[in-house]
């Protein structure tokens, strides 16, 4: 689709993910880009650069995707929808009854209203969790449902529901599957954290890096900049549906991601292996060839840099949080 000139609505777009997508938007010539967020776990600070620009405003009602009449109005005009609204993965293990209500009933409602709507091209933000424990490696998007989790278990009903919305009322887009991702805006405190954001805490505590089991476990991080630019691509992209992996391709183990962490704050704390803990898949490297192949999407930023702007971000907020209370002290 050319993306010049339209107006396109992202919901979730106040989020981690979703802020970053409203930036790299505003990159092209589009007429305008409105975010669509009830500001459960986004907030306006995300925003802050986009809301400067003229072409960005919030709907002046926020929105929740569960508020359908509400939804109708905001996709009023709009040519395209970027949706990344959703609980996330510990949420959904807590409270399914939520996440079905948000993640299935909620994507469902923006597959109707953009059929109302005439959206010429709908990007789903969909997760790599629709593969669960790989059973090949790299996964490619051929790769089984081997979920076992409700959040999973919701993803694959909004890939689903999108398939068929496309075959019944010929709805165009793409579904992006997202390896592990990571970067400035990532929750850093509260109920969800990652696993980064907690080994950076205990290094801030001059403490031990506690790993599960021996730390071999893999993942396929990628950073948030890189999935941001994905959602473009395949605004962009002139393929009529399918989903994609957004990652590297490259695993990197949890022993290996302290090890980075470690060196990037010049610190000497030991890893400690420590039994048990809650994890949800133990291996997952997605094959990017697809999406470079049908999307245009290649990743830029590697682990090294990537992380380093994690830890400058987190950095920068602590001591923006710390400010006002060292000039207290004074
Ligand atoms: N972060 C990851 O590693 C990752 C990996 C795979 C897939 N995803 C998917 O990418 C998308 C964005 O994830 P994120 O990490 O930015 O999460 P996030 O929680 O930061 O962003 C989700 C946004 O949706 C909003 N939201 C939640 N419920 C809503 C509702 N009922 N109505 C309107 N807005 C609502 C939240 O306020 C938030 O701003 C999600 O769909 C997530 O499942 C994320």
């Amino acid at each position: 689709m050319e993306i010049s000139g339209k107006r396109i609505l992202v919901v979730g777009g106040a989020g981690f993910i979703g802020s970053h997508v409203v930036e790299e938007l505003l990159k092209e010539p589009v007429q305008e880009v409105l975010v669509y967020d009830n500001l459960t776990r986004g907030n306006l600070e995300n925003l802050e650069t986009s809301l400067a620009d003229p072409r960005c405003r919030m709907f002046e009602l926020r929105g929740d995707v569960l508020q359908r009449d509400v939804l109708d109005k905001a996709m009023e005009g709009c040519d395209a929808v970027v949706h990344l609204a959703a609980l996330w993965l510990l949420h959904c293990q807590e409270y399914p009854e939520s996440a079905f209500e948000v993640n299935i009933r909620g994507t469902f409602n923006v597959l109707q209203a953009s059929v109302r709507h005439r959206i010429q091209r709908l990007i789903f933000s969909s997760s790599a969790s629709v593969y669960g424990d790989a059973l090949e490696e790299p996964m490619k998007e051929s790769h089984p449902y081997n979920n076992w989790t409700f959040y999973g278990a919701t993803k694959i009903a909004g890939e689903q529901m999108f398939k068929a919305f496309h075959r019944r009322f010929g709805l165009e887009g793409v579904g992006l599957r997202y390896m592990n991702v990571y970067g400035p805006r990532q929750d850093y405190e509260g109920a969800y954290t990652a696993v980064m954001m907690k080994m950076l805490d205990a290094i801030d505590r001059g403490e031990p890096l506690s790993v599960y089991g021996d730390g071999s476990q893999s993942y396929d991080f990628v950073h948030v900049r890189d999935v941001a630019r994905s959602n473009v691509c395949a605004l962009k992209a002139s393929v009529p549906f399918g989903f994609y992996n957004v990652g590297r391709g490259v695993k990197t183990s949890i022993r290996e991601l302290a090890e980075l962490l470690l060196a990037l704050r010049g610190s000497s704390l030991p890893i400690r292996c420590v039994a048990g803990g809650q994890t949800f898949v133990t291996n997952r490297v997605g094959c990017p060839e697809a999406a470079g192949r049908d999307i245009g999407f290649r990743w830029t930023l590697g682990l090294e840099d990537g992380m380093r702007s994690l830890v400058e971000w987190r950095q920068a907020r602590k001591n923006a949080k710390d400010a006002p209370a060292a000039k207290f002290q004074k």
